[in-house]
C-alpha cells in the first residue's frame, strides 16, 4: 500500500473538528462603527450599506444598549456634521458631533470602549483629510489640527484615538498633544497601513466625505505595495502607536500577516464599507449564505493575524456566534 498522510482523520466529526480548530471568533473581537448626524430622532439607513444607520446623538442609548447586550465591547465613532469649512473646524470643536456623541455614550455606558476616528475629511468642504492650499494637501500644517481634534475627543471621554488621515508624523503629533493635555493613558490606534482603495466608496456616501477634487493617492498607499506597508507601520511604532490598523481587509490579508509577523503591537483589521456592501448585495439577491460567508471572512482576518476587527457585520456576527 502506498504511504500517505490521513488528514481526514481530524475532520471526522464536529467534535473532532472543534478539538483541532486553530482560530476562534468572539463578540469581543469586534469593534462596531457608528455614524452620528445632527438633529433629533434621526435613524436613517445608508442606502449602500443596508443595516447601517445614520443616527442622531439622542438615540444613542438604544443603539449602544443592543451592542452591549450582544457582548460587543467597543465602538468606533464617526461624525457627519452639517457644517463643513476649509479647515474642518467642526472636527476639533468641543461641541462637535463626535465629542457630543462620545460624552453621551460614556455617560450611559462607562464600561464601553469608545474609539474616536480622528480625521478631517468629513469636516472639510474639499473632502480631503488635511489642509488644502493651491490644490495641494499640506502635511505639517495638518498635523496641528489633527492633534487638536484628538485632544478634544479625549476631553470628551474617548478611550482610544484612531487617526485615519495618513499624514506623515500624525502619530507623534497626536501622542505629544495628548501627553501635554494630560491624556498620557489614552492609546493611539493608528490607521498605520491604509491603502487608497475603491473599497471605501459606500463609506464616503455615508460620511459625505468624497474628495471634491483629485483623489487620496498622495497620502493613502498604493495597493501594489507591500514593503511600503512595513515602512508605514515601522514609523508608527517608533512614533508611539499602541495598535496598528490594516485597511481594507480582504484584499490585504497578506499585509496583515506581514505586519503581525514584524511587530508585537495588536493588529486591527478594518473590514471596510465596500467589503460589507458587496456581501449585503449578494445576500439580498440570495446568491450567497450571508451567515456562513461573513463568519468565514471574519475568521480569515483573525487567521491572518488580526486581534481585533472593525466591522459593520459586528451585530449580526455576534448574534450568529451565540446561536
Ligand atoms: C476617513 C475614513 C475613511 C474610512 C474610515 N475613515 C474613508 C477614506 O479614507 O476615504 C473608510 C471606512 C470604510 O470604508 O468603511 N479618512
Amino acid at each position: 500500500m502506498m504511504k500517505f498522510n490521513r488528514h481526514r482523520r481530524l475532520r471526522t466529526s464536529a467534535g473532532m473538528r472543534e478539538l483541532v480548530r486553530e482560530t476562534f471568533l468572539r463578540p469581543s473581537d469586534f469593534i462596531y462603527p457608528i455614524f452620528f448626524v445632527e438633529g433629533e430622532n434621526v435613524r436613517k439607513e445608508v442606502p449602500s450599506m443596508p443595516g447601517v444607520y445614520h443616527i442622531s446623538v439622542d438615540l444613542v442609548k438604544e443603539e449602544v444598549q443592543e451592542l452591549v447586550d450582544l457582548g460587543i465591547k467597543s465602538i468606533i465613532v464617526f461624525g457627519v456634521p452639517d457644517h463643513k469649512d476649509h479647515v474642518g473646524s467642526e472636527a476639533y470643536h468641543d461641541h462637535g458631533i463626535v465629542q457630543r456623541a462620545t460624552l453621551e455614550i460614556k455617560k450611559h455606558f462607562p464600561e464601553l470602549v469608545v474609539i474616536a476616528d480622528t480625521c478631517l475629511c468629513q469636516y472639510t468642504d474639499h473632502g480631503h483629510c488635511g489642509i488644502v492650499e493651491d490644490g495641494e494637501i499640506l502635511n505639517d500644517e495638518s498635523l496641528q489640527l489633527l492633534a487638536k481634534t484628538a485632544v478634544s475627543q479625549a476631553r470628551a471621554g474617548a478611550d482610544i484615538i484612531a487617526p485615519s488621515n495618513m499624514m506623515d508624523g500624525f502619530v507623534i503629533a497626536i501622542r505629544e498633544a495628548l501627553d501635554e493635555a494630560g491624556f498620557v493613558h489614552v492609546p493611539v490606534m493608528s490607521y498605520a497601513v491604509k491603502y487608497a482603495s475603491a473599497f471605501y466608496g459606500p463609506f464616503r456616501d455615508a460620511a459625505h466625505s468624497t474628495p471634491q477634487f483629485g483623489d487620496r493617492k498622495t497620502y493613502q498607499m498604493d495597493p501594489a505595495n507591500r514593503l511600503e506597508a512595513l515602512r508605514e507601520a515601522q514609523s508608527d511604532v517608533e512614533e508611539g502607536a499602541d495598535f496598528l490598523i490594516v485597511k481594507p481587509s480582504l484584499s490585504y490579508l497578506d499585509i496583515m500577516r506581514d505586519v503581525k509577523n514584524e511587530f508585537t503591537l495588536p493588529v486591527v483589521a478594518y473590514n471596510v464599507s465596500g467589503e460589507y456592501a458587496m456581501v449585503k448585495a449578494a445576500a439580498q439577491n440570495g446568491w450567497i449564505s450571508e451567515k456562513e460567508l461573513v463568519l468565514e471572512m471574519l475568521t480569515s482576518m483573525k487567521r491572518a493575524g488580526a486581534e481585533l476587527i472593525i466591522t459593520y457585520h459586528a451585530k449580526d456576527a455576534a448574534k450568529w456566534l451565540s446561536e
